[in-house]
């Protein structure tokens, strides 16, 4: 396809290092649509005839349904997608398929077939989270007021709703969303027609083929065209965070699905067992989820190290661009497909998560809450008396709301009945009503809110 200054073949070590079929043959769907776009706009602006326009696209056809059906002879001496392509185009149409290349070059042509191929990873993404968010959906209305224990340090903290640890992933992945939406809204401007990189001498139509491929408009400088790879990083930083969101989740599942913990199984379907040891049932897809993150922020990293100090315009390292990206994408859409098919299998054991809601005095919060509340002390008082209370209740190895009124009292006289009610993880959840707070009827109220949502937007 350059061959005419060239008198000697390539070195095989040359053409290995050069070629980027293997790569880039994920991109012929993109390619071939933006070649039937260009080669339309270029016969409706008279620079190639109706009639070669028209076998160039039939031919185009010939291609993609040739790649479809597995029979197309992808060849690496051809270097990469848009060479194989028009290559085989030429085999069927003839000369006419040189006329294809007229005010383009592969550098406007990557761009934009990448532009493609990320803008479609981003809407398969937003529509794998939107399926994730209703699987959550489902199950917080279903666990509005199931008790559980919350953590920090992962030392139990406070009681909460497993409903309302669920919302938190909702909203987690609600801004996943808002980051590709806002990716795309950039991406979706077209390279095509700036060429190699100064544009062209041709009274090419930008515009047309922009609007032919559903881009908002044509970039606007023909240098940054061939030489942004911004869209790429964008949607790979997005892609990066989902992906630790999805990796903390998955983490909690091995945690929960622990012996030692409990608090939730999975089902034969989203586990292993082991070829030695009878007994186990591992949660292989939740820390498989958790360990391809490791591939998305890897090629994040990559891709940065890539682009630093590259000079305008384009420059073949960029073409290093792509494989990172498309296994990273590849990698993410199944994380939340398989995390999505662990939400709804999952089993929270409720009756276990109640009683470790309460563990670890859980409720002390609360009986400093009912101290500053009904004996007007200082919250960093009641906290003291409240510790010394609990010290009292690990003395005598019993839980916060087994331990006797008078020996409460003995700490703080003022201490009445009234105090005990409050040191349930009933209570104490009830409790917990304000704005964003773990009180059932709020994540009740939450989850309604979300399904909603989720449902208008299908619609
Ligand atoms: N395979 C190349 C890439 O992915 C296409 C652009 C090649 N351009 C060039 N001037 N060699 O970046």
């Amino acid at each position: 396809m350059w061959g005419g200054r060239f008198s000697e073949r390539p070195d095989a070590i040359m053409e290995e290092i050069n070629a980027s079929i293997d790569v880039d043959r994920h991109l012929y769907a993109q390619d071939i649509a933006a070649s039937k776009a260009h080669a339309a706009m270029l016969a409706a602006q008279g620079i190639i005839s109706a009639e070669d326009a028209n076998g160039i696209g039939q031919g185009l056809d010939t291609v993609l349904s040739e790649i479809r059906k597995g029979t197309f002879d992808f060849k690496r001496s051809l270097e990469d997608i848009h060479m194989n392509v028009e290559s085989r185009l030429a085999e069927l149409i003839g000369p006419a398929a040189g006329r294809l290349h007229t005010a383009r070059s592969r550098n406007d042509q990557v761009a934009t077939d990448f532009r493609l191929y990320v803008r479609d990873a981003i809407d398969e993404f937003d529509a794998a989270l939107a399926a994730f968010q209703r699987a959550l959906v489902k199950r917080a209305i279903e666990h509005a007021g199931t008790v559980m224990p919350g953590f920090t340090h992962l030392q139990t903290a406070q009681p909460v709703t497993f409903g309302h640890h669920l919302l938190a992933y909702v909203e987690m992945a609600a801004r996943d969303r808002g980051r590709f939406a806002d990716a795309r809204r950039r991406l979706n401007e077209s390279p095509l027609g700036a060429a190699a990189l100064a544009g062209t001498s041709f009274p090419i139509d930008r515009e047309a083929t922009a609007e032919a491929l559903g881009f908002e408009r044509p970039m606007a400088n023909s240098l940054d065209a061939v030489s942004d790879r911004d869209f790429v990083l964008e949607t790979l930083s997005a892609a990066a965070i989902t992906a630790v969101h999805l990796s903390r989740f998955a983490e909690e599942i091995v945690v929960w699905t622990s012996p030692l913990v409990g608090l939730v199984r999975l089902s034969d379907k989203f586990t292993t067992g082991s070829s030695i040891m009878p007994q186990k049932r591992n949660p292989d897809a939740a820390e498989l989820v958790r360990a391809k993150t490791g591939r998305v922020i890897g090629a994040l990293t990559a891709l940065l190290i890539v682009m630093k100090g590259l000079p305008l315009a384009y420059q073949k390292d960029m073409q290093e661009d792509k494989e990172g990206a498309i296994e990273a994408f590849a990698a993410l859409s199944l994380a939340i497909r398989a995390m999505t098919g662990m939400v709804e299998d999952l089993v929270p054991d409720e009756a276990r998560m109640k009683l470790a809601a309460g563990d670890g005095y859980a409720t002390a919060t609360d009986l400093a809450d009912w101290l500053v509340r009904t004996l007007n002390m200082p919250f960093r008082d009641a906290h003291h008396v409240t510790g010394r209370i609990v010290a009292r209740a690990a003395k005598d190895g019993v839980a916060l709301h087994q331990l006797s009124l008078q020996a409460m009292q003995e700490i703080e006289p003022r201490i009445t009945a009234e105090a005990l009610r409050v040191l349930s993880v009933e209570a104490s959840v009830q409790s917990r009503t304000s704005f964003g707070g773990t009180a059932p009827d709020n994540v009740a109220s939450q989850a309604q809110a979300w399904a909603k949502r989720l449902e208008s937007e299908r619609k």
